[in-house]
C-alpha cells in the first residue's frame, strides 16, 4: 500500500521522507491556505523533496479554466497530478487530461457510482472522503469496500483508490485490509501509527538495564 501525506507543509514531508514513509503528497486549496504560502512555490518544493505524484488541486469550476489551471499546475513539475472535483465540468477536464498524459486525481468522492464515473474518465486516482462520511453517520470504509470490489470486477479500470479524509490509524488498518491502492495521511495520524505502550515500556526498560551495565557503544 502506498503512503501519501496530506498537507502542504514542506518540513513535515521533508522529515517523513527521510524515514521513507512518503510515496507521495495530496494538497488541497484548504491545506494551501493553512500554509499560508503562495500554490506554485509550496507545489515546486514538493515536488523537489519526492519523486511521487503530488496532487496540486484546480480551483476554477467551468470546464475551459480548470483545464488551463490544470496545464499550468502540470506545467511546475512533472510529478504533478492534478486534482480535479467530481463535478462534471471536473470530469471532462479528467478526460482531456489524461488524454494529454498527465495523472489526474478526482477528489471529493462520497459515492460508488461517482467512483466509476471517476475511472470511466480516465482518472489516475479516486478519492474518496472516509472521514467526512463518518462525520455525517455514513460508513466511509464501506464506500472504499464498494470501490474496491466494483473497480475489481473491470479489470481494464486502471484507477487507483486513494483513500482520503483519514482521521485514525484504524481507517488506514482498514483500508488496507480492502486492498486500497493507496491511503493519504496527515502526519499527525502517521506519528498515531507509530505509537504503542509496549514499544515505550520495552525501550525504557532496555535503557535502565543499559544504564547499569556503565557501557557506552561509542
Ligand atoms: C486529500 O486529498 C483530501 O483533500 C483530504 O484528505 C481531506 O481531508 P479532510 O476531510 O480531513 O479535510
Amino acid at each position: 500500500m502506498k503512503f501519501f501525506v496530506d498537507t502542504a507543509e514542506v518540513s513535515e514531508i521533508r522529515t517523513l521522507a527521510e524515514a521513507g514513509l512518503v510515496d507521495g503528497v495530496t494538497t488541497n486549496p484548504s491545506l494551501i491556505a493553512k500554509s499560508g504560502r503562495k500554490m506554485a512555490e509550496v507545489i515546486a518544493e514538493i515536488c523537489a523533496i519526492t519523486p511521487g505524484p503530488v496532487s496540486a488541486e484546480v480551483t476554477a469550476t467551468d470546464f475551459e479554466t480548470m483545464l488551463a489551471e490544470g496545464r499550468y499546475l502540470r506545467g511546475i513539475a512533472g510529478n504533478v497530478a492534478v486534482k480535479v472535483p467530481l463535478t462534471e465540468a471536473g470530469l471532462r477536464t479528467c478526460r482531456a487530461l489524461a488524454n494529454e498524459g498527465t495523472p489526474v486525481n478526482v477528489t471529493l468522492c462520497f459515492s460508488a457510482a461517482q467512483a466509476l464515473l471517476a475511472a470511466k474518465a480516465g482518472a489516475a486516482f479516486i478519492s474518496p472522503f472516509v472521514g467526512r462520511l463518518d462525520d455525517i453517520s455514513t460508513d466511509g470504509m464501506g464506500l472504499i469496500a464498494d470501490i474496491v470490489q466494483i473497480y475489481r470486477n473491470y479489470p481494464h479500470l486502471k484507477t487507483e483508490v486513494l483513500v482520503a479524509s483519514v482521521r485514525h490509524p484504524m481507517h488506514l488498518v482498514q483500508a488496507a485490509k480492502l486492498g486500497a491502492h493507496v491511503a493519504t495521511l496527515p502526519p499527525a495520524v502517521i506519528r498515531q501509527l507509530l505509537k504503542h505502550p509496549l514499544t515505550d515500556s520495552g525501550l525504557s526498560a532496555f535503557l535502565a538495564d543499559w544504564k547499569k551495565t556503565g557501557q557506552s557503544i561509542l
